[in-house]
């Protein structure tokens, strides 16, 4: 009798085992995985593969009349806020179990830039020059949200922006289209290491396709006049890199791409992204943006808000409902193809098989001292604030701060701030968790000189009472740090500003501190470029230290004393005043580029400072650069060498950019391009090369009105340093 239950059980063992269906079998590909589990499917449970819902408390304002809804097993996907592993794997434990095909949850959160360990937004750390450094920053962020329930970044956020009175202007890397591919690329290698489905990887997410840095007047969700010229050649290119880099998910943008809404662009999200791109991952709406088709005047009421979006190719559906809502009837009315639907739903499939959500569906729970703001975590986001650091003036070498000075005065709203220092984005971030700018001279400079502080004033408004304090304490210092800059609320989403001037206040503050005659060494922590034209005459020395996260403290004050050398360069024009919007590197040239004819009359035409500005404690010296040959043809390289000198007295790193430029095209082409940067340290009096190979297709074309790419043969330049040198590009 045993040995008949022992076949029996065995026999059953067996028979389930064999039958464990394709979906769940660990060792059959993805591709026949997602086929099998489709062809299981309804068309309920596939409707709500389509949808995303919110879980935890909403604290992002600007998405307004959120609630935790009573969440179906089936979901598809959360934006997941609580950040809590166990109500993750309670939640996900409810999907694998009562849900009748067990298909995981994928659950996303804006990590844009840090999760606990916050770290410079994304605008600073393009002044890095250092896309490594970027993704080793992100790779931490990625494990602290994985360790915090989390699989999927509404991140990295790659929108060429060049008017920054926009607030999101902060999130992306500055005004360049290759500056924004390369640390577009390095934040998705950051997320998601060599395969999704490394324990620690989490999905990227680029965002927001395509054209939102274009919004009107710097006014954010609204209409962006993006020419198919424009598009092709400043816009697409960070998606195209960052697609090809293997970035999991895209999010369709709220604005309006020249009356096609980007929510809604069959052009963008379909005819490039799928099938010239070839992405095979999937697109999610920005949040409620496919309700928001109904205000932008394409659709009539949600049903056809989301026919529309769904047809163009946004596979998921943030928040609104609308496809969970409306996808039987508009199925039973024959408007939207059930292959359509089955194409969908294998691509948000196809994304939670890569990750291994279907394998390993729960997150390991770690005790949180264990989860976040490990020291090497720390270490990492200081190095890349002080490689974000830019030093915008430094008028007779006020700065690094001369041994003789024996006292500081430390005054401003910003001096002992913590919480404005996380920037925008930065939900999980904690003000306790920061290093202010007092708390790092602190540590630099304890019992070397004696530190004076006062407030001097808020970050806003008109209350001068606290001016004469300020003032008292300069004068009984050797030098002042004022620390001015903005709120994190004042960039960041809906986050437009009529002027990018400091407040008043801020303003008045300076020029009273100004009449003590004392040097004055002005620190910025900002998001966006700033208005300084009455600010920089003021200032002996301009520290931009941009919103760092929870290490700036000691990397400003290590800049301060000298022991760090900064390094940093813009990747973004710092206009004069407001008025110069837009301005920006790489604009066409004017029809009359001499005797200053079509400037303005009322102020200088040039901006403060330059895309690619940014001084160091040393001297940098480039020689000649040195081309492999005078001509090219177009299947042949081209190798430009420049010899880079220091020839100061401390090391220092330098970050050398590389420009083409095409002065007589079929289109007009930029003055100039960024195609390629390197960074590094050279010693003081020692000498570093730096190499350029110029790929002709790569490098010298550019996109016509179809994206289909130009070669031209004729004269062309290649800009390093303050040297341009001509070659010929022949047929
Ligand atoms: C927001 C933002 C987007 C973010 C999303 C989810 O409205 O536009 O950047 O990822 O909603 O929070």
């Amino acid at each position: 009798m045993k040995k008949i239950c022992l076949i029996l059980i065995m026999a059953s063992v067996k028979v389930c085992f064999g039958q464990l269906p394709l979906y769940k079998q660990k060792a059959a590909s993805v591709e026949a995985r997602v086929k099998d589990l489709v062809g299981r499917m309804t068309l309920e449970e596939k409707i709500l593969q389509l949808n995303q819902y919110t879980l935890g408390e909403n604290t992002n304002k600007n998405n307004i009349g959120d609630e935790t809804k009573v969440l179906p097993p089936g979901i598809g996907s959360l934006i997941f806020f609580s950040a809590d592993p166990v109500q993750r794997n309670l939640v996900q434990k409810k999907a694998m179990e009562q849900s009748r095909l067990g298909i995981p949850i994928l659950f996303g959160f804006d990590v844009i830039h840090g999760f606990r360990t916050v770290y410079p937004i994304s605008l600073a750390q393009a002044c890095s020059w250092n896309p490594a450094l970027v993704t080793e920053n992100c790779s931490v962020a990625a494990k602290e949200a994985v360790l915090s329930g989390i699989d999927w970044t509404f991140s990295p956020m790659i929108d060429v922006a060049r008017d920054p009175r926009w607030g999101r202007v902060s999130e992306g890397y500055g005004e360049d289209p290759y500056a924004n591919a390369i640390f577009g690329v390095a934040t998705v290698k950051g997320y998601q290491g060599n395969n999704l489905s490394n324990p620690y990887s989490i999905a990227a997410c680029l965002k927001h396709y395509v054209g939102y840095g274009m919004s009107e007047g710097g006014r954010d969700y609204r209409y962006s006049d993006v020419s198919a010229q424009s598009l092709w050649e400043t816009y697409l290119p960070p998606y195209e890199a960052c697609i090809k880099a293997g970035a999991a998910t895209v999010m369709s943008a709220f604005n309006d791409i020249s009356g096609v809404p980007a929510s809604a662009n069959h052009y963008t999200l379909t005819d490039i992204l799928k099938k010239r791109w070839g992405h095979d991952g999937f697109v999610i709406s920005d949040w409620d943006a496919i309700e928001q088709l109904i205000y932008q005047g394409v659709a009539k009421d949600k049903k056809e808000a989301g026919l529309k979006a769904f047809l163009s190719g946004v596979e998921m559906d943030m928040r609104d409902n609308i496809y969970f809502e409306n996808f039987k009837q508009l199925i039973a009315e024959k408007k939207i193809p059930v292959s359509l639907v089955d194409e969908s739903v294998a691509r948000v499939l196809r994304v939670k098989f890569r990750l291994g959500l279907f394998d390993e569906p729960y997150t390991t729970i770690m005790p949180e001292k264990d989860r976040y703001l490990q020291p090497e975590s720390k270490a990492l986001a200081a190095k890349l604030a002080e490689e974000s650091v830019v030093l915008l003036k430094n008028k007779k070498n006020t700065l690094p701060l001369a041994g003789s000075i024996k006292s500081i005065a430390v005054i401003g709203p910003m001096a002992k701030d913590t919480n404005n220092l996380l920037g925008s984005w930065s939900f999980n971030g904690r003000p306790a968790d920061v290093e202010s700018i007092y708390k790092g001279l602190e540590n630099e400079f304890a019992n070397k000189l004696q530190l004076n502080y006062a407030k001097g004033s808020g970050f806003e408004g008109t209350d001068e009472s606290g001016f004469a304090e300020a003032v008292s304490i300069a004068n009984q210092s050797d030098v002042i740090l004022l620390c001015l800059g903005e709120m994190k609320t004042w960039s960041g989403e809906s986050a437009s500003r009529s002027s990018i001037a400091l407040p008043s206040i801020q303003e008045k503050l300076l020029v009273e501190l100004k009449k003590t005659g004392k040097p004055i060494v002005l620190v910025l922590s900002n998001g966006r470029p700033l208005e300084l034209a009455r600010v920089e005459p003021l200032a002996d020395a301009i520290v931009e230290l941009w919103q760092p996260g929870v290490a700036g403290g000691t990397p400003l004050a290590g800049i301060l004393s000298g022991r760090v050398n900064p390094s940093g360069k813009l990747p973004i024009t710092f206009p004069l005043t407001t008025g110069q919007i837009p301005t920006y590197y790489n604009m066409r040239q004017s029809a009359r580029p001499f005797d200053k004819m079509g400037d303005y009359q009322d102020i200088a035409t040039e901006p403060l400072y330059w895309f690619g500005h940014g001084l160091s404690y040393t001297s940098f010296e480039y020689g000649t650069p040195k081309l492999s040959a005078q001509k090219i043809n177009k299947s042949q390289e081209l190798t430009v060498e420049v010899t880079v000198k220091n020839t100061g007295g401390v090391k220092g790193k330098e970050a050398v950019l590389w420009y083409v430029s095409d002065p007589a095209a079929s289109i007009s082409r930029p003055v100039k391009e960024l195609k390629f940067f390197e960074k590094k340290e050279i010693g003081a009096g020692a000498s570093a090369v730096f190499t350029f190979t110029i790929n002709p297709m790569r490098d010298l074309s550019f996109p016509d009105a179809t994206g289909k790419r130009i070669l031209e043969s004729g004269d062309f330049y290649v800009q390093v340093g303050n040297q341009k040198i001509k070659f010929e590009l022949v047929d």
